[in-house]
């Protein structure tokens, strides 16, 4: 796979994959930073900030465009700076996979490059959190050597989330 920031180029495979999404009954977008509610310009010089200079609250973060030859696979979101926190309440890494490409090992894979990274900027540990219901991404994590750390329910969404550790 072959992993790179989006660029003002990118707008039409974006659209694409935002739509397959929609297509599918699925609203929000994993990883994508408010793609589908932003400016597309806005968007992308947001994500070039949060990757040369960094959100005061979140830290440097980077955000990928994988892709399997040209095809646009998936979203990966790596926070590597993230405070405590934050990183347990969020998770330190994000991912969502088209719809049409998932169960093809392609997540796995995407978490796998995300750890390479997290582990070149100096990290020890990351933590990744997602719903207790979401089999396929706990599936991804324990697959990357993820542990169950912690439950809490999530009153909002009326979901419960589990908070699983990796150490690099
Ligand atoms: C979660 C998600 C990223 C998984 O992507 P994927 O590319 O289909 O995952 P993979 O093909 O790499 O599969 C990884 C593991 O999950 C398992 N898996 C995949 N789909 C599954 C499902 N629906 N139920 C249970 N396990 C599943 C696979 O079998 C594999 O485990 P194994 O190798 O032990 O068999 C994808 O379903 C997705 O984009 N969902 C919507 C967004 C989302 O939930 N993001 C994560 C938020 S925490």
């Amino acid at each position: 796979m072959k992993y790179r920031l989006p660029g003002i180029n990118d707008k039409d495979i974006l659209k694409a994959y935002v739509q397959e999404h929609h297509d599918n009954g699925e609203i929000s977008i994993s990883a994508s930073l408010g793609l589908s509610s932003s400016d597309y310009t806005e968007w992308v010089a947001k994500i070039k900030n949060n990757a040369l200079f960094g959100d005061e609250q979140w830290g440097k973060s980077l955000l990928f465009l994988c892709f399997d030859r040209d095809k646009l696979i998936g979203l990966l979101s790596v926070r590597y700076e993230l405070p405590e926190p934050l990183s347990e309440k969020y998770g330190d890494i994000g991912y969502g996979v088209r719809p049409s490409e998932r169960n093809k090992g392609y997540a796995a894979a995407m978490l796998e490059y995300a750890l390479s990274v997290c582990k070149e900027k100096g990290m020890e540990k990351v933590i990744l959190g997602c719903y207790k219901e979401n089999l396929a991404s706990a599936a991804t994590i324990k697959k990357n050597g993820g542990t169950l750390i912690t439950e809490n329910e999530n009153y909002k969404e009326g979901k419960i989330s589990q908070y699983y550790l990796i150490r690099l």
